[in-house]
């Protein structure tokens, strides 16, 4: 029989959205694992382990102060600005009570440099106000001390029915344009790899900048119409945007942070996986 081990309390903030969800669900059956959801559902009211939670009106102290989380996930979407006060509550409470933080940020951070694709230890800029945001929750964050601290930068997340395959089967099934980005390089990632690299680093305790892309890159027009044709065999409307001249690259590879081989992943197993 598989060991239950339950020895940390987990808070996952945004554990009704997308990842907050798939977190939830790796974790649960291991950890004392709570959640919070914004927009009403009878699944989360109904679930003792979820907690109804408004970044702008609500007091994250209160939540902390009932669920005594070890470990705090972040994997919120809202105002920028009560996400920021919000955040600094939760390093407050983590340096009070010895809490670990995992915060999932974004490629985004390195959105201003468009030439090469990022490194953990390379310095952040972005042009963006998403990127900037994280930015700022970044570095509040590496103030902390370093074992309290995991900071997971994302590229663009796929699964199965995933929000971003849902928005391009909508827009084929309306006969609308599917936007493709020609001159952009990127990584991607599976979010059933992202739960398991979630995992890993509680387990093992560990901590740092991760960067949880694919191991190479692709361009964005290519993988999107890979996607397309594994959703259907008939012909779909483009819109090719190009925002420069020369290829961009937005792309977090790991170089420094590495975790061990089976927790890698490569883009062909991500559209391997899309197409089950
Ligand atoms: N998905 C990706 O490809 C990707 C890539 C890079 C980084 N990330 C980062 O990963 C995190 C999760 O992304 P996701 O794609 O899973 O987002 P998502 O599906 O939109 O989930 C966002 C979560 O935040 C909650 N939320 C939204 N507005 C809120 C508010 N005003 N107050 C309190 N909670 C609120 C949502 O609650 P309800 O659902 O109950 O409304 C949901 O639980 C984000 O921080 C994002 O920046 C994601």
């Amino acid at each position: 029989m598989k060991k239950i081990e339950k020895k940390y309390r987990i808070l996952i903030l945004g554990a009704s959205g997308y990842l907050g969800n798939a977190i939830y669900k790796e974790l649960c059956m291991y950890f004392n694992t709570y959640g919070t959801y914004f927009s009403p559902k009878k699944e989360f009211e109904n679930n003792k382990h979820f907690f109804h939670y408004n970044v702008e009106e609500d007091d994250i102290y209160e939540i902390l102060e009932a669920t005594k989380p070890d470990i705090i996930i972040s994997a919120l979407r809202g105002d920028f600005h009560a996400q920021t006060i919000a955040h600094a509550h939760i390093a407050e409470y983590a340096l009070e009570h010895g809490s670990k933080i995992i915060f999932l940020s974004s490629a985004n951070a390195f959105d201003a440099y468009s030439k090469y694709p990022s490194y953990e230890t390379d310095k952040t800029l972005s042009h963006s106000i998403y990127g900037h945001f994280k930015i700022k929750i970044e570095n509040m964050l590496m103030r902390m001390p370093k074992r309290q601290v995991a900071i997971l930068r994302l590229p663009m997340v796929f699964g199965a029915n995933c929000p971003r395959i849902q928005e391009i089967k909508q827009l084929i099934s309306e006969k609308e344009a599917v936007e493709i980005f020609p001159n952009l390089i990127m990584n991607v990632t599976l979010d059933k790899k992202v739960t398991q690299q979630i995992h890993y680093i509680i387990n093992r305790k560990k901590s740092g900048v991760f960067h949880l892309g694919s191991t190479d890159l692709v361009h964005h027009d290519e993988f999107i119409q890979q996607i397309i044709s594994n959703i259907t065999q008939t012909k779909v409307s483009l819109k090719q945007v190009y925002t420069t001249n020369e290829d961009r690259y937005l792309a977090v590879l790991p170089k420094y942070n590495i975790l061990p081989k089976h927790l890698q992943i490569t883009s062909d197993i991500v559209l391997k996986e899309l197409q089950k």
